[in-house]
């Protein structure tokens, strides 16, 4: 079986829509065909500032989420990236075989930094995307599945795969990404052209929200000039965001969502939408509230994925230690 690996950042209370409907979405598919690797990446989560307490909790709640989602234990592994230390080993290689120019040229590093000045980031920033390369090279991943803003990032994980078999002789998978077209990119609901973000939750739908507050969020969701409603991103992006979120949700292609709609408003799409939203999400928070009950079994899952996580990981280390010189 092809390998997958993906992670995801346990840097707020609850995931965001964007996030399962971008990525966590494919996860859960992609257990029946591939041999699954899923990561919540507290390494890269302290990049920033963080509170060590809320960090544990987030990792748990991350954890809680991705198994009610439909990750399942059984079939993929679910681990805690600074559980697996052979991620640190290897990014540190793979730091020698980057250029300064080329980390310099990552724009999530040039947005995420922009706010607090590139002298105030921390270098952990800086490295981030070659730990993300890190992540997936370990596991010799053919497949990953992430939304559109990682595309940069996998790219140079292509790249350094490609330079450390080129340098020390064929070693490395050089992983594809896995990103769905109609889902690659999830817009904020206030702002349809802005990504939806963990960042930026007046715009985003969470997973673990009181459904009274997404419904809302959802009512108020700004739409665009004009009263038909139809699929289209260039002229109006926030219709359409509402049309490919409801047709994830209701289940139906947007095509025929939107023949339906003929003759009726941006109104009656909200309310179907808020509809099948609640539909979906309310399972959804009753698992997550019965996962958190028990934190040792929780703890327990983990640590069995870190422990399958580690014999893959460690065997590549090894071979890749070897091959650039140092001594067995
Ligand atoms: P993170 O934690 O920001 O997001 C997790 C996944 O959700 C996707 N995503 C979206 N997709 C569509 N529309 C949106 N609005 C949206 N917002 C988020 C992201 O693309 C991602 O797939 N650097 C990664 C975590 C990571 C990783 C890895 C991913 C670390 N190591 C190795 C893949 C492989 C990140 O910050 O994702």
């Amino acid at each position: 079986r092809p390998r997958v690996l993906s992670g995801i950042q346990p840097t707020a209370d609850s995931f965001q829509i964007g996030n399962y409907v971008g990525a966590i979405r494919q996860w859960v598919e992609l257990q029946s065909t591939h041999e699954t690797f899923y990561s919540i990446v507290d390494l890269h989560a302290i990049t920033v500032e963080h509170d060590p307490e809320v960090l544990r909790r987030r990792t748990r709640v991350a954890a809680a989420q991705l198994l009610a989602l439909g990750i399942d234990p059984q079939r993929s592994t679910l681990f805690v990236q600074s559980q697996v230390p052979a991620h640190t080993q290897l990014s540190w290689v793979l730091e020698c075989l980057t250029g300064f120019g080329e980390a310099s040229r990552m724009t999530q590093f040039k947005d995420k930094s922009a706010k607090g000045g590139v002298d105030r980031s921390s270098v952990g920033l800086f490295t981030y995307p070659i730990l993300q390369a890190a992540d997936i090279l370990a596991y010799q991943a053919n497949l990953v599945p992430v939304g559109e803003d990682q595309r940069q990032h996998l790219e140079l994980s292509r790249n350094l795969a490609q330079r450390f078999n080129s340098r020390f002789g064929r070693t490395l998978t050089v992983p594809e990404p896995y990103i769905l077209k109609e889902t690659a990119k999830i817009y904020d609901l206030t702002q349809p052209t802005a990504k939806m973000s963990k960042s930026a939750p007046a715009g985003s739908l969470d997973l673990l929200a009181d459904l009274k507050v997404s419904t809302k969020k959802i009512r108020s969701a700004v739409t665009d000039t004009g009263r038909d409603i139809v699929f289209d991103p260039e002229g109006k992006p926030g219709v359409s965001n509402l049309l490919t979120l409801l047709s994830i949700f209701d289940g139906r292609p947007v095509g025929e969502l939107v023949d339906g709609y003929a003759g009726r408003g941006y109104g009656d799409l909200k309310k179907d939408l808020a509809e099948a939203f609640a539909a979906f999400v309310e399972p959804v928070q009753a698992a997550v509230a019965e996962y958190l009950t028990d934190p040792a079994q929780l703890d327990l899952i983990l640590a069995k994925g870190a422990e399958r996580a580690r014999a893959v990981a460690d065997a590549t280390v090894s071979t890749v230690y070897e091959k650039v010189g140092f001594l067995a």
